[in-house]
């Protein structure tokens, strides 16, 4: 069982500030730092960690922020022959996080933003699942989704950032992840009535993160409801990466969607407890240990 991520990899330079800025305001902060960071990534990053056999579709430049963006895939094992180096700089991502665990994420997407469907690979077979986020070009999403669905794969997409809804893309989604704040743009509303509507136009599962209350799923017969995993956050950068990531990669080994969203949300709430997004994902015998101290 094999996951393809199609997504984007960045640099991510971050500071730690008393507070996020107000518009027009300058804040004072720490040391930056630069770790590996991009949702594509991230998530890749999560899934391989979680156990799952991993590969990743993108595009990263010939600079100075390559190496540091690449580091985090390195060293998880997810398999890089689809990853394209590209005229342009590498994708970077500004983020300021609060005491709080609080982020503000500015993204120059860079090589990102240059991903064609004609650096989506040529085969599909070799893969089960295709995890897809929203920070690529639409058209390539789309198409990824398209080709993936055609080839049987199941189809996850974590709607992030909050775009506007896109049609053709949710009709190749079988598994859609959301925020409260995009759900709210995909489908003007919020609550389980709005996240049941989005059944109708091509996901067969809708997933809503909550942050500390915890996620709701919705199937056409059966609704989900998790609390959060309590823990003090530090940083919350990725968190819901590592959430998509970790489902993707028990949902690929076969587990059942309740184990797999118990999963997720043990992850998701240790990614918080470290700085960083790669740099703070849990692996598998961490979500074990937890999972186990929860139940
Ligand atoms: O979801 C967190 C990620 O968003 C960061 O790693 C940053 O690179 C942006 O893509």
């Amino acid at each position: 069982m094999s996951v393809l991520v199609v997504g984007s990899v960045n640099a991510d330079l971050t500071v730690r500030a008393g507070r996020i800025p107000a518009p027009g305001e300058t804040v004072l902060g720490g040391d930056a730092t630069v770790s590996p960071g991009g949702k594509g990534a991230n998530q890749a990053v999560a899934a391989a960690l979680a156990g799952a056999k991993v590969a990743l579709c993108g595009a990263v430049g010939q600079d100075a922020f390559r190496e540091a963006a690449l580091r985090g895939l390195t060293r998880a094992g997810v398999g890089l022959d689809h990853l394209h180096t590209l005229a342009a700089p590498t994708g970077l991502a500004l983020i300021t996080v609060s005491p709080e665990g609080e982020n503000a994420i500015t993204v120059a997407s860079g090589a990102n933003a240059h991903v064609t469907s004609d650096h989506l690979p040529q085969k599909w077979e070799g893969f089960t699942h295709l995890l897809l986020q929203g920070e690529l070009p639409p058209g390539v999403t789309r198409e990824a989704a398209r080709r993936a669905h055609a080839a049987g794969l199941t189809v996850v997409l974590n709607a992030a950032p909050a775009r506007e809804p896109d049609p053709g893309l949710l009709a190749h989604t079988h598994h859609l992840i959301v925020n409260e704040h995009e759900l709210a743009v995909l489908a003007g509303g919020a609550g389980e009535e709005t996240a049941r509507s989005l059944l109708e136009r091509g996901p067969g599962a809708v997933t809503v993160t909550l942050g500390s209350q915890g996620s709701l799923t919705v199937t056409p017969d059966a609704t989900h409801r998790l609390p959060a995993h309590r823990v003090t956050p530090v940083d919350t950068t990725g968190a819901g990466d590592t959430f998509c990531g970790v489902l993707v990669a028990w949902l690929a080994e076969g587990q059942a969607l309740p184990e797999a969203l118990q999963a997720a949300t043990v992850a998701a709430a240790l990614a918080c407890t470290r700085p960083g997004a790669q740099d703070a994902v849990p692996g598998r015998a961490e979500i074990g240990a937890a999972l186990a101290h929860a139940r």
